[in-house]
């Protein structure tokens, strides 16, 4: 048998978690590092997953011999200089969405990860949602026709990072944050969109419900693909009652709707109110639809199983993971913001 995967978390928190946890499921891979400055943080991770190292500082993690693939899930403002690191020391990346918070920065990883010749994978999990992988076989054996419209958002009442609410660790709001999904999503499908149209809230005062959040807590981009095929993308914060990621597809011939986070077959009614039931929910009394394996169907477990999978050589890398791809989403995330703002329509380059 061959040698195990070793990886290296940075970022022992929230995306942290569902990342090991969902590493554990994966065959012949073990977490050996975890990298956080916040100490406490740190040890407790290592402790409930059982990693053997801890390390304050990520550059020092980058350089273990002991690690394969560095597994950024640290706020956005640092995926660029964390994923630059490591393949500077020869390691393979998976990294967070989104790619990058600037244009510039995401230039910089295309770069040197072509320089490096290193394994990156974009982690767009959407693209491995167990019902959005179905639904893309049956788009594709042709069951609802030619897809015409598409529409996807991702919804919840505000991100609990504080990270997330400073546009300078985030790179903007509910759009770059949430709607990136969808948009990692249809460009893995149709890829790069001819032009985009933006309407967000533009922050602070301005927000629907978030005075408080310096990016918007709304926005929808329209996409409008070389052969007319039209796409809305949507990510909002003012959405109560958990997080709320649906899909529909609109073909020549049929409808697909896909429901990521309420789709299940459990239905509960407590008086008290249990655990958990799916992420961002505010409470659990009542009649709930609690989410029966979160990481198996917002796709973690098969998306981190693949990238393993590429790295032994066993699976060909899917479109919309890798670096170029990060970089192309990001594009569209930028041109939504230019048009929000400038109030005009925004025309990408295809090519890139
Ligand atoms: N794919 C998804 O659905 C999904 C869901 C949640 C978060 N994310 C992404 O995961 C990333 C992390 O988000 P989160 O919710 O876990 O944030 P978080 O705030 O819960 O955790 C971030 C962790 O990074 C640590 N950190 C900060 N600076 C560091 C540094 N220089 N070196 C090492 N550690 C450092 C913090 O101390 C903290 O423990 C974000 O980019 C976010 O977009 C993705």
């Amino acid at each position: 048998m061959n040698a195990k995967i070793k990886i290296g978390i940075v970022g022992a928190k929230f995306a942290g978690s569902f990342h090991a946890e969902s590493w554990r499921t994966v065959r012949n891979v073990e977490v050996t590092a975890v990298s956080d400055i916040d100490d406490n943080a740190r040890d407790a991770f290592m402790k409930k997953y059982s990693i053997p190292k801890g390390y304050h500082d990520y550059m020092d993690m980058v350089k273990d011999k002991d690690i394969d693939i560095v597994d950024v899930c640290v706020p956005n403002f640092l995926h660029a200089e964390v994923s630059i690191a490591a393949m500077q020391a020869g390691k393979d990346v998976v990294c967070e969405k989104p790619f990058a918070t600037t244009l510039k920065d995401g230039e910089k990883i295309v770069e040197i990860r072509q320089k490096t010749g290193v394994n990156y994978f974009y982690a767009e999990d959407w693209i491995f949602a167990p019902a959005l992988v179905r639904a893309q076989s049956i788009i594709e054996e042709g069951g609802i026709g030619k897809p015409v419209y598409l529409k996807g958002k991702e919804s919840h009442s505000g991100s609990h990072s504080p990270f997330a609410q400073k546009i300078k660790y985030c790179g903007g709001g509910a759009m770059i944050h949430l709607a990136i999904h969808p948009a990692g999503f249809f460009y893995h499908l149709l890829g790069m969109p001819e032009t985009v149209i933006g309407s967000c809230s533009d922050g602070g005062q301005n927000n629907l419900m978030h005075p408080q959040f310096e990016g918007e807590d709304w926005g929808i981009g329209i996409l409008k693909f070389k052969d007319g095929t039209r796409a809305v993308i949507e990510g909002n914060y003012v959405t109560r009652g958990g997080m709320d990621d649906t899909v529909e597809i609109y073909g020549t011939e049929g409808v697909l709707k896909a429901d990521l986070t309420f789709g299940n077959p459990l239905s509960i009614f407590s008086m008290d109110g249990y655990g958990y039931a799916v992420e961002k929910a505010e409470f659990t009394k009542g009649w709930t639809r609690p989410a029966v394996d979160e990481h198996a169907s917002l796709g973690y477990k098969d998306e981190l199983a693949h990238f393993s999978a590429c790295k032994e050589g066993l699976e060909k890398q899917r479109r919309g993971t890798t670096a170029e791809a990060g970089f192309n989403i990001l594009r569209i995330i930028d041109a939504v913001y230019r048009s929000s703002r400038e109030g005009k329509k925004v025309k990408l380059r295809i090519d890139g």
